[in-house]
């Protein structure tokens, strides 16, 4: 399992908002909701819409992929709705004195 690795510090992140961030090469969307933080693929499993472009619903804890409007749950990557009926990985993050880290799911 990979080490957690910081991708930027809150304060950088609009509340709420999100980030696109690389981690071990790969590309990841960071989203912050008030002082909580979760981390999923930027990668909708519909057709690899970019999910950092797509809408965040902070109260629903929901992300919408910009390309057809699948709905995904920010907290565990699950897929709410269709298009997509797959969910999109979500990775460990976690604030440590104000910087974010995350750690990525290899399964
Ligand atoms: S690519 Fe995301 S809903 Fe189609």
């Amino acid at each position: 399992m990979s080490d957690f690795a910081p991708v930027a510090r809150l304060s950088e992140i609009p509340d709420p908002g999100k980030i696109l961030a690389e981690v071990d090469e790969e590309l990841v969307v960071v989203i912050r909701v008030g002082d909580a933080v979760y981390c999923i693929d930027d990668v909708c499993t519909h057709d690899g819409g970019p999910l950092s472009e797509g809408e965040l619903d902070a109260a629903r804890c929901t992300i919408a992929c910009p390309r057809h409007g699948a709905k995904f749950d920010i907290r565990d990557g699950r897929a709410l709705t269709m298009p997509a009926t797959k969910a999109t990985r979500a990775h460990e993050a976690k604030v440590v004195d104000g910087q974010v880290l995350v750690r990525l799911n290899e399964s």
